[in-house]
């Protein structure tokens, strides 16, 4: 990581999406490395942004409220920035579905906006995208490869995947330096637990310090890589200043995959109460169901020296201690 440290050090970084869970993680690593940080990010009470998630670094970045589909505000913040995090998004595959409008507008109107100025005013900066693999949708053949193919189950699939594509495109056509992050479970401080709608390992921290029951849908046994925030943030620093990453997208998640289950059971053990209990899938959340999910990260591993270190338990120890501490900054009460 000597390498990071160095090359971070006065940089210029927009992040979108800043408040959030994986943006404001971002934002508290790159101030330590002493990059000069923006955020934009617009707060939409459907999603993680949060004051308190910067609350160490306020006074060491800028923060704007504003939309990244607002053309005159994005012209005024990429034009001088070294490194765009493009994180802003409609998050949720379940919403997508409510507000299939608002996913378009965000996810590839708002993307396309970000793209489009960068072509006109900066084609220096390095644009990072945080794609999904929910872009993917039924998976065929595990370890997921970047070449699995990708036939979505959600809208919000349907629009990361498209959005992959213009970030590939604006590479290939205009010479912009993007590189795009497929990532998968994400968990760890910071992450949203007002809904369960994503960030399910966060929800369930919730419930369990509630003493409350947490619901598995079927037998549990679906697997999932669960990545912590600590190694995803290390991933985006590290494919951000790799030279050999411009046009490229990347598997991300920790590459060993866990039964659902087993996650619950995690967190219920750490938090010490809360209980499980196993309940029929509902009709259309099974529609939507990938199957397991591994994911082959030697492209990744092989354009950067970034590698995952975070088990998963203690991974879940951390995020524990950390909403011990802080769950009422997250839940509004
Ligand atoms: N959390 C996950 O499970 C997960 C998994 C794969 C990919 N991702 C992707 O990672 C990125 C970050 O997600 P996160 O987990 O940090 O979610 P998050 O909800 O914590 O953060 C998203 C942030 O984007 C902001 N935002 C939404 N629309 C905006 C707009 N139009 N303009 C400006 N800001 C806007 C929200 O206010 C929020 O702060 C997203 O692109 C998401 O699709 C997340």
């Amino acid at each position: 990581m000597k390498k990071i440290i160095d090359e971070y050090k006065g940089k210029k970084v927009l992040i979108t999406g800043g408040l959030g869970f994986i943006g404001s993680n971002i934002a508290q690593s790159l101030v330590a490395l002493g990059a000069k940080v923006t955020i934009l990010d617009n707060l939409a009470p459907l999603y993680g942004g949060n004051w308190f998630n910067i609350k160490e670094i306020t006074d060491k970045i800028s923060t704007i409220t504003g939309d990244i589909r607002d053309k005159d505000l994005v012209e005024k913040l990429v034009v001088d920035k070294d490194i765009i995090f493009n994180l802003a998004a409609q998050v949720s595959h379940i919403d997508s579905g409510n507000i299939p409008f608002e996913d378009l507008d965000i996810n590839c109107r708002g993307h396309l906006t970000v793209l489009e100025t960068c072509r006109h005013l900066n084609t220096k900066a390095k644009i990072v995208f945080s794609s999904s693999r929910l872009a993917l949708g039924k998976i065929l053949e595990n370890p997921v490869t970047e070449n699995h193919p990708a036939n979505p189950l959600s809208l919000y699939g349907v629009h990361k995947l498209a959005a992959e594509k213009y970030y590939y495109l604006y590479h290939k056509n205009y010479g912009l330096n993007t590189a795009v992050l497929r990532i998968t479970n994400p968990y760890g401080e910071r992450q949203q637990i007002k809904h369960s709608k994503y960030s399910i390992p966060g929800w369930f921290m919730r419930l369990a310090m509630e003493n409350k029951t947490i619901k598995i849908f079927g037998d549990g046994k679906q697997k999932r890589d669960y990545i912590h925030i600590s190694d995803l943030v290390e991933a985006f620093l590290a494919v951000a200043i790799s030279p050999k990453t411009a046009g490229e997208l990347y598997n991300c998640g920790s590459g060993k995959s866990v039964e659902f289950k087993k996650m619950a059971e995690l967190v219920v053990k750490k938090v010490g109460s809360g209980n499980i209990e196993y309940v029929p899938w509902p009709e259309n959340y099974e529609k939507e169901e990938t199957g397991n999910f591994e994911t082959d990260i030697s492209k990744i591993m092989k354009a950067t020296d970034w590698k995952p270190e975070v088990k998963l338990e203690e991974g879940i120890a951390r995020m524990c201690d950390y909403y011990k501490k802080n769950k009422k900054e997250y839940v509004g009460e």
